[in-house]
């Protein structure tokens, strides 16, 4: 199985232009981008604490800054059952770049960033392919995509429980350099503000 990565604001722009040229590829390409978001959501619920809201979703994905990198698999099968591969290394990463109904969403990592500082605002891989080196996939690719323009900071905060989270970004060279007492409202467990500078 390949893993690959696709721009989520890049193709929503890509369906748009479409829409002027034919009217059927712009509803195809709208029922995948409809599809991908659902599956975001489905992956954001079952695997983070934090509820989200769709409208502010739509919101973030409108803003300028905004990024949405997805990662996904192209559905098939070939090196045997994914769930039981051990860890995935950049070898893993395919050339496609063209998700369809049958890709099944592994991943995806929302961020913005403002003049030379990148604000992560989520990272979240499927909870049945957790630890097989996707998150890293996803943070090597943004945080070297991002070096190559200009960005020298970038900024994160996560639950103080969350040691796998920690221990990925501890991983990159993230450092602790604050605690924000009872940050989140379900539960007002403190946050680790972390942030790592090139
Ligand atoms: C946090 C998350 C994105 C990490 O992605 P992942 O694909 O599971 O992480 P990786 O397999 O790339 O592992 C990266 C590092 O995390 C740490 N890690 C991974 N699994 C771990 C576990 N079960 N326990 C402790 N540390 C773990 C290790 O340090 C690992 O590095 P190593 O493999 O070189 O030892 C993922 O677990 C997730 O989606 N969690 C739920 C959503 C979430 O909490 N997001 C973070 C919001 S701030």
């Amino acid at each position: 199985m390949k893993i690959n990565f696709l721009d989520l604001k890049e193709f929503k722009l890509q369906s748009s232009v479409l829409s002027t040229d034919s009217f059927s590829s712009m509803q195809s390409l709208q029922i995948l981008t409809d599809y991908i978001i659902k599956e975001m959501f489905d992956l954001h619920n079952e695997a983070s604490q934090t509820v989200w809201d769709r409208k502010m979703f739509d919101e973030e994905l409108k803003r300028e800054g905004s990024g949405f990198l997805i990662c996904y698999s192209d559905g098939k099968k070939t090196d045997g059952d994914p769930e039981t591969q051990s860890k995935f290394t950049s070898a893993d990463i395919g050339a496609s770049i063209v998700a369809d109904i049958q890709s099944r969403i592994l991943g995806f990592f929302i961020f913005y960033n403002v003049l030379d500082e990148m604000h992560i605002l989520d990272i979240t891989v499927a909870k049945n392919m957790q630890s097989k080196g996707i998150g890293s996939l996803m943070l090597d690719r943004i945080i070297k995509l991002n070096k190559d323009v200009g960005i020298k900071f970038f900024f994160l905060e996560v639950r103080v429980s969350n040691l796998t989270a920690v221990n990925l970004y501890k991983k990159f060279g993230f450092k602790i350099f604050m605690l924000r007492k009872n940050y989140y409202e379900d539960n007002g467990e403190d946050a680790l503000c972390m942030v790592k500078e090139l």
